[in-house]
């Protein structure tokens, strides 16, 4: 929902919004006129990223894995903002561990899945109880007029990206936890989204290859070999930057493409 679109001001909130690409999220929803709430388990990363929006944001500390911190930072987020929009579910990690199955710690295994694929889905169950409880938004009939009703007359809720990657399409040898929480983002994705398209929820997500990010200069000090070829295995000769992925982000969660739900959005430089 575009926050120039609708009749209400747009509220947004990013996990992960304390670095790279949540970070570079968080100020384009400011740009484009939305309230942010800015979520991370590192407090003081999410207060440096709410010196950096343009509109009145929100630092919120939450471990996304857990479901009392979740719960706690939707209900902040609430009681400060009045309503919640947009989320981007986007808090990762990459793990430790670089092994193969038969070596991969457990440990680190369950670590990955409670971040990436439990708080996803801790994430998404708490925002979408939320939104149910707010009024559809008619978007701006000037906009969709003869344009099929689903916005106009429908109306939307709310709208949430969940960050999945390239390893959520494909392999990641050595990294087989990692990969398989990025494909099951995508299966949670399309699943949710048809729960509650008639609520006027859409529910998408955003698959970027190699970004230029902490995580990335943390493969690139711990993995050096794996990360080296990374560059120039692009066609664009360079891997992304965090503020296209937040582009891609901004623009799913926006008024501009309401018809689309369930779908992920590859970005990855022509690979
Ligand atoms: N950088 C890449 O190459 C790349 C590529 C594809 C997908 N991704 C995905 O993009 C997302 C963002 O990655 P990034 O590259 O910006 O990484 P990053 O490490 O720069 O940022 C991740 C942020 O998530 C926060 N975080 C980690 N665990 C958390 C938890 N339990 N609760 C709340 N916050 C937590 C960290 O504190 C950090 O601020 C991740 O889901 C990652 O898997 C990254």
């Amino acid at each position: 929902m575009a926050a120039g679109g609708t009749t209400r001001k747009c509220v947004a909130l990013v996990t992960g919004g304390g670095s790279g690409i949540g970070r570079a999220a968080a100020v384009r929803f400011a740009e484009l006129g939305y309230t942010c709430a800015v979520a991370d388990r590192d407090l003081p990363s999410a207060r440096q990223t709410v010196d950096l929006l343009k509109t009145p944001g929100l630092a919120v500390q939450v471990d996304v894995g857990n479901s009392a911190s979740v719960q706690a930072m939707i209900q902040t987020t609430v009681e400060h903002f009045g309503q919640l929009d947009c989320a981007f579910n986007n808090a990762g990690i990459e793990g430790t561990a670089r092994a193969k199955i038969a070596d991969y710690p457990e440990d680190q295994f369950d670590s990955v899945i409670n971040v990436n694929l439990k708080g996803v889905w801790l994430c998404m169950k708490y925002e979408i109880a939320q939104m149910l409880k707010q009024e559809r938004i008619v978007s701006d009939p000037k906009k969709w007029a003869g344009k099929p009703d689903l916005c106009r007359f429908q109306g939307q809720r709310g709208s949430i990206v969940n960050t999945s990657s390239t390893a959520g399409l494909g392999l990641m040898p050595e990294f087989a936890p990692y990969c398989a929480t990025k494909w099951a983002i995508i299966g949670l994705t399309k699943t949710v989204a048809a729960e509650y398209a008639k609520e006027g929820i859409r529910v998408n997500a955003v698959c970027p290859a190699t970004t230029d990010t902490p995580m990335r200069d943390r493969f690139e000090a711990q993995w050096p070999d794996w990360q080296a070829k990374t560059d120039a295995s692009y066609p664009a000769g360079r891997v992304a930057t965090p503020e296209e992925v937040a582009e891609a982000v901004t623009w799913l969660c926006s008024d501009a493409c309401p018809f689309a739900t369930g779908e992920y959005l590859k970005i990855a430089g022509g690979r």
